[in-house]
């Protein structure tokens, strides 16, 4: 097998190449080790989200405020039919949702197959920072959700109703790759039977502190089983952040992911030396010895180490990422572009 056709990456430059010299009034401040503030996200809706998140970071905030705020913009955008409100119900109509948050004391949050609630990345943090525990489910999460003030809301939209009747004509379930670039503007990018619009949002961001956070959402996979969850909330497969060596989230079919821990894998070769883009092409590549038939399906891991370096990779092209600082604001293709 020719494993190149299937991967693709790319690498931006040195955070340390791009230390601020000049910042113009208004700008952020660096820290005095001469941290970049950066914030990344997967795929094209990434842009928006990072937009948001470069607000906190530009005014000298935290990255978990960052990660945080940029994430809760797919979850509220209506075109978005893989994060958040207008996510894609499972093959009983509902609409379900996962998230889970990282900060730089490795303190974390997570919810999963939670319903009604239109911002799980907050409810995410409300269980890191209110709660002994990292991970609530379900209807568990729904109601900690309630009593945090959360407002209980219906979150099938018309256009996710009648894309889900759509897909109940055939009923057809097959998780497959989204391996075009995807259309945002012009809908989810596959065909309401293939549940090939299957992405995530997932955020890493450094701040002037040179700290680390780390954030992922989703609806998970179109018309899934109820109950089914993906990497996105599972620490360690969706997220890890480990503030001394750098960040890692992916994006595609979430079973592959959490078979590999994968996130996790990106930051432990990180750890070993590996730049990022190395780490993600190596954690792919791990998915692919395992299993080669995943040479059908799409995962991508995006990562960022201590230094706000960033690197990606995925198994197959059309993969895209969001890169925002001081200096520039840029969406990536992994192996066609470079910052
Ligand atoms: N990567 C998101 C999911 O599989 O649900």
């Amino acid at each position: 097998m020719d494993r190149r056709r299937f991967l693709q990456g790319a690498t931006i430059a040195s955070g340390v190449a791009l230390t601020v010299k000049g910042f113009a009034k208004g700008e952020p401040p660096t820290a005095s080790g001469g941290t970049v503030p950066r914030v990344c996200s997967t795929w094209d809706f990434g842009v928006a989200a990072n937009q948001a998140a470069w607000k906190v970071l530009a005014g000298g905030g935290r990255a978990l405020d960052a990660v945080e705020q940029g994430a809760r913009v797919p979850e509220a955008d209506l075109r978005n039919h893989s994060v958040g409100r207008a996510g894609y119900p499972d093959r009983d109509g509902k609409v379900t949702l996962d998230a889970s948050i990282m900060d730089e004391h490795g303190n974390c949050g997570a919810v999963a197959a939670m319903e009604h609630i239109a911002h799980p990345i907050s409810v995410a943090r409300r269980v890191m920072e209110r709660t002994p525990h990292v991970l609530l489910v379900g209807d568990g999460a729904t109601q900690f959700a309630i009593e945090q003030g959360f407002p209980r809301e219906e979150l099938l939209t018309p256009d996710s109703d009648k894309a889900w009747h759509e897909w109940l004509k055939t009923a057809r379930y097959k998780p497959s790759a989204n391996s075009e670039v995807r259309t945002y503007n012009a809908g989810p990018g596959g065909t309401p039977g293939d549940a090939s619009n299957h992405d995530t949002i997932g955020m890493l961001a450094i701040d002037a502190r040179g700290n680390l956070s780390g954030a992922c959402t989703t609806s998970g996979m179109a018309w899934k089983i109820h109950g089914r969850v993906g990497d996105s909330p599972i620490i360690g497969a969706g997220l890890y952040v480990d503030n001394e060596i750098g960040g890692a989230t992916s994006t595609g079919v979430g079973e592959e992911v959490i078979r590999n821990v994968g996130s996790f894998l990106v930051v432990e070769l990180m750890r070993q030396g590996r730049s990022p883009e190395d780490a993600c092409r190596e954690a792919v590549e791990r998915i692919l010895r395992r299993k080669p038939d995943a040479k059908d399906l799409q995962v991508g891991f995006l990562a960022m180490d201590k230094k706000g370096n960033v690197g990606a990779w995925a198994i197959q092209s059309g993969f895209s990422y969001a890169v925002c600082d001081a200096k520039k604001q840029d969406t990536l293709i992994p192996g066609k572009s470079t910052y």
